[in-house]
């Protein structure tokens, strides 16, 4: 059971999280706050649920995570002013967050994959999938949803990157209340210091990315392109170096050739 309490005592944001929402069961986390309908639209809301019956992946894949043990949740995020610039910077912003309270928390390492990946020795620990609503050509609302690993110790399928969860790195089991807050301290932080110095925020996630300077391979929907991972654009686009061109690679599944 999820005790609000504990996780209340260990948040320390002002506004992201402090409008929180405890489902035991939902489609999905972000599906639900994404929908205009709903009654909620304070910035910085957080949906948590035991469990979702259609949990979303990036590319329209699944998301499977066992009821109860890890923790699925999506953040909203409504106040334009502080997305509208740098949009695609928040993906940068989550995984960040991620990893940085993983490190923070249990003193493990962790890698980020472009885009948006947090993997432990190798091995996936957290996925995010941001979405948004658009009214013309101007975001109105927009959903960072985060699948953190945490306690699962069995995985079932067939995965893109072998899966892994904090309890199974660590050995030990995971208060899922004192990490949830630590991400969410941390998002708020960071999500701050993204408008102040965006290109802080990419030199600091870029010092967690193993692949800058390898060669890859990138799967873009049916295409394979090849070539060195160059650096990342002030966006975070990925700059792939090619027989003397760079190209610009806006998504895509990246992996070491
Ligand atoms: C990926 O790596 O493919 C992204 C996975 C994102 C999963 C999270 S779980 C909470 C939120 N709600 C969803 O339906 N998906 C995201």
């Amino acid at each position: 059971m999820f005790s609000l309490e504990n996780f209340d005592i260990k948040l320390n944001t002002e506004y992201i999280g402090r409008n929180f929402i405890y489902s035991e069961e939902i489609d999905s986390t972000n599906t639900f706050l994404l929908n205009k309908g709903n009654k909620f639209n304070t910035d910085g809301t957080v949906l948590l649920a035991e469990k979702q019956n259609k949990g979303k992946g990036r590319k329209d894949r699944i998301w499977y995570s066992a009821k109860g043990q890890n923790l699925t949740f999506s953040i909203l995020l409504t106040n334009k002013k502080s997305f509208q610039k740098n949009f695609n910077l928040i993906n940068f912003v989550a995984s960040l967050s991620v990893a940085v309270s993983i490190e923070n928390l249990y003193q493990l390492k962790t890698e980020l994959k472009w885009p948006n990946d947090v993997l432990i020795n190798g091995k996936k620990v957290a996925g995010i999938l941001l979405e948004s609503v658009s009214q013309g050509n101007k975001i109105e609302r927009l959903v960072v949803g985060i699948g953190l690993n945490v306690n699962q110790q069995l995985f079932q399928g067939t995965f893109n990157i072998p899966p892994t969860s904090l309890r199974l790195e660590t050995g030990e089991n995971i208060d899922r209340e004192r990490i949830l807050a630590e991400v969410l301290n941390n998002f708020e932080e960071i999500f701050e210091r993204m408008s102040a110095d965006p290109k802080a925020l990419l030199e600091d996630w870029k010092t967690r990315c193993r692949l800058i300077g390898e060669k890859i391979s990138i799967i873009e929907g049916e295409n394979v392109k090849y070539g060195i991972f160059d650096d990342l654009d002030s966006d975070g686009f990925l700059l792939l170096r090619t027989k003397g061109k760079i190209e610009k690679i806006h998504f895509g599944d990246v992996s070491v050739r």
